[in-house]
């Protein structure tokens, strides 16, 4: 048997402390010191030092509502985002199965940005040739940081909305038969790794807070991994409702709609592949502009969240934590909790993909389009976009006719690639997804033993 790079299993990535005592040391201590040592391999993980989980708990004053909304902090994971999580856990898999060898085989990383950021980050810590493809019209911080791990990029023409440019370019480049693909968006480690590193994690961040239950969990999908953790947490709390969120102008869910969008990492025209639409009991759109405007208002105006009751230690510790997607997720949660009537003993959860880090340029190219951007028009926009958000747009896909027209969304998206009828089919019973997920003890006992 092979050994396999040296790095953690899946439950050493929901709880670290479980790590040998020397390594957790070590890896805590490279966080700060070596961000490419490999060691930090062991930070992937929602938990913080203490073995928390890194969240928040939204001011009511900025959500106006009686719910709570519980963010979890993807921005704490090393490379900065949570999508190293599934980028290591395709590329673990790969090494276990024996498809992927070091030495042999470069990496293929079809992106929109963050999980191409992640595949770069964990190629450079577990040396692979990395090559990241993503449209050529995203966030200029991306690239900086994708060049910066060491991967090669090759860039398709576009934006979000492109993506499917991106796998057509994947397609070809995988004919090359030393090329590996960290495929997000159809292999089944990125829904392995959300559903019980982020759904368990999801699970411990409500003890505490309100009920100690998740009422509702509210993601927006871009390769539909992050809303797997809604199954763990239905499975936690059979009363969950899981609300998929898209933008509003390109609503390929809701209605097959297909348009450009402003939302960075979400909304990628398609049914992914890995996405269980079994679990997702709700879709809803949020408008692609409120999601920059209100980072706006958290990022750039925290003297107005001051003036509206919220402590300045909590206004200031907000305006880094989040990313766009982040506020699409948080407008979500707050049309839900509204939609579903929720009280003040409910909690929603949400999850924060990244942080303000790598969108500098998006709030730069705000202040372009918008001719006034004064207190008082930040003011109104806090107003509008939180305050007084509607629970409109929401459609309910719980009934049998709104799952048959997702899997037939997800046919006409995937066949193309090659897929056989007869799996998409599997993928229409729970048993699919478990036995799927069951599959974790297994990968989990090969890496503790061989690498
Ligand atoms: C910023 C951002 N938000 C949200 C998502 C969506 O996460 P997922 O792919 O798990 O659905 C992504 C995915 O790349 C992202 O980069």
């Amino acid at each position: 048997m092979n050994k396999i790079p040296f790095g953690p299993t899946y439950e050493e990535m929901l709880h670290p402390e479980k790590a040998d005592k020397t390594i957790r040391t070590k890896a805590l201590a490279a966080k700060t010191a070596d961000e490419l040592d490999p060691i930090n391999l062991f930070n992937i993980t929602w938990k913080n030092e203490k073995n928390k989980v890194n969240k928040i708990v939204l001011p009511k004053a900025l959500t106006g509502i009686d719910a709570n909304v519980v963010v979890l902090l993807g921005t704490t994971f090393p490379s900065g985002s949570h999508k190293v999580g599934p980028a290591y856990s395709t590329l673990i898999e790969g090494c276990v199965d024996g498809t992927i060898l070091p030495g042999t085989h470069t990496i293929l990383g079809p992106s929109t940005g963050n999980f191409g950021i992640g595949v770069s980050y964990i190629c450079n810590l577990m040396k692979y040739e990395a090559i990241v493809i993503m449209p050529d019209n995203m966030s200029k911080e991306r690239y900086e940081r994708i060049r910066k791990y060491g991967a090669k990029l090759d860039l398709t023409p576009g934006t979000e909305s492109d993506v499917i440019l991106t796998l057509q370019r994947t397609y070809e480049l995988k004919k090359n038969p030393n090329n590996r693909t960290l495929a997000q968006f159809e292999l089944l480690p990125n829904y392995r790794f959300h559903r019980y590193v982020t759904g368990n994690s999801c699970i411990e961040a409500v003890k505490g807070v309100g009920n100690g239950r998740v009422a509702c969990f509210t993601s927006a999908p871009g390769s539909a991994g992050t809303l797997a953790a809604g199954d763990e947490i239905k499975r936690a709390f059979p009363e969950a409702k899981v609300a998929a969120l898209e933008p509003y102008e390109c609503s390929t869910l809701t209605d097959g709609g297909r348009g450009q969008h402003r939302i960075e990492g979400i909304g990628d025209k398609m049914c992914t592949l890995i996405h269980n639409v079994l679990n997702t009991d709700f879709i809803a759109m949020i408008k692609d502009d409120d999601c920059v405007r209100g980072l706006k208002v958290i990022h750039d105006a925290p003297a107005i969240l001051v003036a509206a009751g919220i402590s300045k230690t909590t206004a200031e510790g907000l305006r880094n934590l989040f990313g766009v997607s982040t506020i699409c997720n948080i407008i979500g949660a707050i049309k839900m909790a509204k939609y579903l009537k929720l009280g003040p003993e409910d909690n929603v959860v949400t999850i924060a993909t990244d942080g303000f880090d790598r969108y500098d340029s998006v709030i730069a190219d705000l202040d372009r389009r918008y001719l006034e951007t004064s207190p008082h028009v930040l003011e109104r926009w806090y107003r509008d976009i939180f305050l007084k958000m509607e629970a409109t747009d929401v459609r309910d896909t719980r009934g049998g006719a709104e799952k048959e027209r997702l899997f037939a969304q997800k046919e006409k998206d995937w066949l193309p690639f090659g897929y056989a009828k007869d799996y998409l089919d599997q993928m229409k019973h729970q048993s699919f997804w478990d036995h799927e997920f069951a599959k974790i003890a297994d990968y989990d006992e090969q890496i503790r033993t061989r690498r």
